[in-house]
């Protein structure tokens, strides 16, 4: 094999919290970080090894903490300081670590930074932030937002215009400013001071824009983003951010790399001395049933989803690590996308164990453990996330009705993976005894984890089991991945070696039955089957006819 480097954070599995909807513990219909506090031990019992949180700084939620308005501190909403330090030392104390979400490509438009910018061009922070001059009545360039029209915004007091990526509230960092890189090393010092164990980079590689800022290709969203999703000063600042930062202390970085290939992986995470992050947050994968963007469907394509992923898995193996994920705060729940909603149970665990068992750390994200699913909003105005919203604007334009347009959210957008966990059967799902911040997804009495905990067969059982496997097992961690039968449309079956030890992985995407015929060198009734999502697992001809969403892992030593 390969000489695989062997350190914690390749053999952790991370959860990922979301804490507006994870567990509200002062009836104010938020979630909080008392009551993350409150679930350490389900998410010990579970067995992660980390948590990582979604940004829980001071916000004015324009996109629900992803635009900061004070670095050092905890969103009031969710807490003190004092509440997170007990997390942290909780969390220690049960032997998992904490990582925090770093958003240094841009800021709120509330942050003191971008207040004192706006103020006048002299402004010592003036430089933070990339204002321009508009070309007479127009903005600087054609860029567009990722999320709302144009990515410039007029300030008059100043005439100028800033930069906005993401959301107008979202204005963008000048990170070619020393000061501004400074301010963010100093931000890491002080979390990792602190005792966090690390951080997952928001959008880190857009952090440098082309010099000159030229006109894009015109696109519908995201114009210009060739322009800084790859730009050049990137690489530098990251091995700044690392030289000065991460290499005094033992923690570790994911980035999130939208449009990243595996190329630009491989120079990211291959390690040796010019290794600028641990792993990197491909968007890839998550393309399978979907053109470029979640809200451009596609039929579900299994050929493309399994090129991609042995793509990353071939590429990566024996340089660098993967972030294994199915589900996050930014996409639909992975059941629905996927799976097949009519076999949530047996789809469900055959997509854990389809990725969990690949070669990298596996992210599991709130509620994924209990196979939630999807959620119908009846109007816009319930609707919560500014994606939302600025694909409503876009949906509207192609002659949409807003009905029509709820049910394509409903399969597609962001507010599915945003609805409070359901805990139990009790009222609000047992997130909160107050009004609740968003829409509970009226499944909660028939999906919720205390009934998971309490049947042998649900989906969280399944992950308890498949977390344990990985751990006791080197080779689910370390050995190296082969696929088989690639072109079938239907089976995703792979192979993990290390030494002697061997694992097979079959699993069904079909409702219908297809007939799996073991590999070459594979003899079934010689492995032990560590894993099922059915009880009946009779082997016939060194194969087996697949129940809808089959899944079986069979080890061989
Ligand atoms: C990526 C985050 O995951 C997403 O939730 C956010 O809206 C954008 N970055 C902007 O920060």
């Amino acid at each position: 094999m390969a000489d695989i480097k062997k350190t914690w954070y390749k053999e952790m599995c991370v959860y990922q919290i979301w804490t507006r909807s994870f567990c509200d513990s002062n009836g104010d219909g938020i979630g909080d970080l008392p009551g993350v506090y409150s679930k350490l031990d389900y998410l010990k019992e579970l067995g992660v090894d980390g948590i990582w949180f979604s940004p829980i700084y001071p916000t004015p939620n324009a996109d629900y903490g992803y635009d900061i308005s004070d670095y050092r501190n905890i969103n009031p909403e969710f807490g003190t300081l004092d509440d997170f330090k007990k997390i942290l030392e909780g969390a220690h104390e049960r032997g998992m670590r904490v990582f925090m979400d770093l958003v240094v490509n841009h800021t709120s438009d509330e942050h003191e930074w971008f207040k004192e910018s706006a103020k006048s061009v002299d402004n010592p922070y003036h430089d933070y932030y990339i204002w321009r001059k508009g070309k007479g009545n127009r903005p600087p360039n054609n860029w567009l937002s990722t999320f709302e029209g144009g990515a410039w915004e007029y300030n008059p007091d100043i005439d100028e215009y800033y930069l906005h990526v993401f959301a107008k509230k979202q204005p963008d960092l000048n990170m070619d400013n020393p000061k501004v890189r400074q301010e963010v090393k100093d931000i890491m010092r002080y979390w990792l001071d602190m005792g966090v164990d690390g951080f997952r980079e928001d959008v880190i590689t857009f952090i440098s824009k082309r010099e000159g800022l030229p006109d894009g290709i015109p696109l519908p969203v995201a114009t210009g983003v060739e322009h800084y999703k790859h730009g050049p000063h990137l690489e530098e600042y990251l091995d700044e951010f690392k030289r000065d930062v991460y290499d005094h202390y033992d923690c570790f970085t994911v980035g999130e790399g939208p449009m990243s290939d595996i190329k630009m992986a491989k120079d990211f995470v291959t390690e040796g001395p010019n290794q600028k992050l641990n792993m990197m947050i491909s968007f890839e994968h998550m393309n399978a049933n979907c053109f470029m963007v979640d809200w451009v469907k596609t039929p579900f394509n299994l050929i493309k989803l399994k090129s991609t992923l042995s793509k990353w898995q071939y590429g990566l193996y024996g340089k660098g690590w993967n972030c294994l994920y199915i589900e996050n705060h930014d996409h639909a729940r992975i059941i629905e996308r996927y799976g097949n909603i009519n076999y949530r149970v047996e789809s469900g665990k055959m997509l854990a164990a389809m990725y969990f068992l690949l070669c990298g750390t596996p992210f599991i994200y709130q509620g994924q453990e209990i196979g939630m699913t999807n959620i119908l909003l009846d109007k816009l105005s319930d609707c919560k996330d500014v994606m939302t919203f600025n694909n409503w604007r876009i949906f509207k334009k192609l002659g949409y009705s807003e009905k029509r347009f709820l049910k394509l959210a409903k399969d597609v957008s962001r507010e599915n993976s945003r609805t409070p966990v359901q805990w139990s059967e009790a009222e609000n799902a047992g997130f909160t005894t107050g009004k609740p911040w968003f829409n509970i997804n009226p499944n909660y009495k028939e999906i919720n984890v205390e009934d998971d905990l309490k049947n042998p067969d649900s989906i969280l059982n399944f992950y308890k089991k498949l977390i344990k496997l990985r751990k006791e097992n080197e080779v689910l961690i370390y050995g190296k991945y082969k696929e088989y039968d690639h072109l079938n449309p239907f089976l995703y079956t792979y192979e993990r070696v290390l030494g002697n030890d061997r694992v097979l992985v079959v699993c069904s995407f079909k409702e219908g039955s297809v007939r799996f015929k073991a590999p070459k060198g594979y003899d079934l009734s010689k492995g032990e089957l560590v894993l099922s999502n059915y009880s009946d697992n009779k082997i016939v001809n060194n194969g087996f006819v697949t129940k809808p969403y089959e899944v079986r892992v069979y080890m061989f030593k």
